[in-house]
């Protein structure tokens, strides 16, 4: 090494320091140079074999390599540094948003949310019962013979106590009649049970919407006009109801209602099996005999009463195959809706 090489190496050091790209690289420049093996070695060596004459400047220039690359290292150490400190705390407004699952409304409570808006609007309000009744309120007060099929128990579940799991929502009717005089106007929407086995169109637990009507001369037509309007606003504009005579113990005359397809307009198509009409539920004019368990006097007020399922109107109008859906919670299916 001779003396005029060591400023061309320190400068040489100094520029590789001042850009090496990481603190690995940084640090194989140092060693390269300082390290005991490294160039600094080489210098001291030429040192030692100098001339005389030569000495102390050599020493200088020797001690100033040291001194510079040294330098050079710390200074882009510390900003290396600083450079990964700032990466690891900075907010990179590039990167995707942590994401956080909106939740939604469970078909059917949406469906019994938009029936009880449609209901409200025409002047009814909400009412509610037990989802354990007693039998007096499920059967016996709903003129239910005491040998109706309905009342044996592998249809309805029965508790230890003698009380049960209410098979519809009609025992409301009587719980909002106990407590309150005519005009009566109530819709009821809750959860009813059957000892049903569960396939594609039934299950155990299910909902229904009740509707009660009672006042001085509450007609069949009153019923058929006002399940008009809730078909219209629910499935569509085009909906038509359709009546056919039916039997509960509850109401004379009583009928099954159909709306019309809302797929095919009445053609016939899969949804409603070709026919044309999909049945809802039923309903009817209120049983005299109801009106004496209450108290209520049959020649003063009629009434009209139905019932709606709501998981049928939910598969319906959202097009599910299968009610078993309905009670799976996978969130891939619900979150469709
Ligand atoms: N409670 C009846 C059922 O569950 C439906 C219904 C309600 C019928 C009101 C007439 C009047 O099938």
């Amino acid at each position: 090494m001779k003396l005029e090489d060591i400023l061309v190496r320190q400068q040489e050091a100094v520029t590789a320091a001042t850009a090496a790209a990481d603190l690995a690289s940084l640090e194989a420049v140092r060693i390269q140079n300082l390290g005991r093996n490294g160039l600094i070695q080489d210098i001291m060596a030429a040192l030692k074999t100098a001339e005389p004459a030569q000495k102390r400047e050599f020493g200088q220039r020797a001690n100033e390599f040291k001194n510079a690359v040294q330098a050079a290292v710390d200074a882009r150490r510390d900003i290396l540094q600083a450079e990964a400190e700032a990466a690891a705390s900075a907010f990179d407004t590039s990167l995707p948003g942590s994401w956080r699952g909106l939740g939604s409304r469970h078909p059917v409570t949406q469906i019994i949310e938009r029936a009880t808006e449609i209901f409200q609007a025409i002047g009814f309000s909400v009412a509610s019962g037990p989802d354990i009744e007693d039998v007096f309120h499920n059967f016996d007060a709903l003129n239910t013979d005491p040998g109706h099929p309905s009342r044996d128990a592998k249809d309805t579940f029965y508790l230890d106590d003698g009380r049960l799991l209410r098979t519809h929502t009609s025992p409301v009717q009587i719980r909002v009649m106990e407590n309150r005089q005519p005009p009566v106007r109530i819709i009821a929407p809750g959860r009813c049970y059957r000892r049903d086995t569960t396939d594609a169109t039934h299950s155990a637990n299910f909902h229904q919407v009740e509707g009660l009507y009672v006042d001085r001369k509450v007609s069949l037509a009153d019923l058929k006009g006002d399940l008009t309007y809730f078909a219209r606003q629910m499935m569509g504009p085009d909906v038509k109801i359709r009546f056919r005579p039916h039997f509960f113990p509850f109401t004379e005359p009583s009928v099954e209602y159909d709306f019309s397809c809302h797929v095919c307009g009445g053609k016939g198509c899969r949804v409603c099996k070709h026919s044309g009409w999909i049945e809802i539920s039923g309903a009817g004019m209120v049983d005299p005999q109801v009106f004496k368990a209450v108290g209520y006097d049959p020649n003063e007020v009629t009434g009209y009463a139905f019932g709606m399922g709501v998981e049928r109107i939910a598969m319906i109008l959202l097009g599910i195959p299968d009610i078993r859906l309905l009670y799976e919670n996978d969130v891939r299916f619900l979150r469709q809706f």
